[in-house]
């Protein structure tokens, strides 16, 4: 098993290195903001509920949060090598319950990627994909939000990680191609599994 975090601020890259490291190791994608954009693209009440946070840039209560994770872990992801799980944990208590289900299931976690952007340069990427795709919470007053957010709420768990002597540090800015060559060689050190065109 190989899991990994793929941590950062809004529009620090983590759906788009995910796509790449999913792809070079052969494990599951787990996007809480896609899924939970997909519960709202099908009306359910769930995707009720996360359409009122969402929209203000507000996280998700960590209750609802995390028992939404934990069913699309057992569902979805219980047969794969290992689990990228993006965008999630937000928050210390889901940081702690993750570990506890990771734990409870056998396995570990086993790195915490951070991508670090300058603050300018996420906003410029967010509101060039708000024109480009119309993803709702690509909006000057929600890109706010959703910033103030990050800082006040997720930033703390880069200490948390470091603590635990997962956390590893990433240039975000630069071409993705780099930048994930950098991921490769920190997730290579960290725990000495090779992507797959290098075996
Ligand atoms: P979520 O969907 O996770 O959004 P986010 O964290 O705001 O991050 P983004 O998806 O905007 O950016 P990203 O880091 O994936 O970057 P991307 O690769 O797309 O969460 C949305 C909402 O759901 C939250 O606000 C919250 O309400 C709720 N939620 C989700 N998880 C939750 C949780 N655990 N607890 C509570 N609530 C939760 O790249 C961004 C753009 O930049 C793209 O256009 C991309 O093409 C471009 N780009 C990427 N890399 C580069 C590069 N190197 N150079 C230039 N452009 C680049
Ligand atoms: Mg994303």
């Amino acid at each position: 098993m190989l899991n990994l975090v793929l941590f950062g601020a809004p529009g620090s890259g983590k759906g788009t290195q995910s796509a790449k490291i999913i792809d070079q190791y052969g494990l599951y994608h787990i996007s809480t903001g896609e899924v939970l954009r997909d519960h709202i693209a099908r009306g359910t009440e769930l995707g009720k509920i996360a359409d009122t946070y969402i929209s203000k840039g507000q996280l998700i209560p960590d209750d609802l949060m995390i028992r939404i994770l934990e069913d699309v872990l057992d569902n979805e992801a219980s047969d794969k090598k290992g689990v990228v799980f993006d965008g999630f944990p937000r928050t210390i208590p889901q940081a702690v319950a993750l570990n506890e289900m990771l734990t409870k299931r056998g396995s570990d976690l086993h790195a915490v990627i951070g991508l670090e952007v300058p603050e300018e340069e996420l906003i410029e990427r967010m509101l060039n994909r708000g024109k480009e795709t119309g993803r709702a919470d690509d909006n000057p007053e929600t890109i706010k939000n959703r910033l103030e957010v990050y800082h006040n709420q997720t930033q703390p768990l880069q200490d948390f990680y470091k603590n635990e002597g997962k956390y590893i540090p990433i240039n975000g800015s630069g071409l993705v191609d780099e930048i994930f060559d950098e991921i490769s060689a920190g997730v290579e050190k960290a725990t000495g599994i090779l992507r797959r065109s290098r075996k």
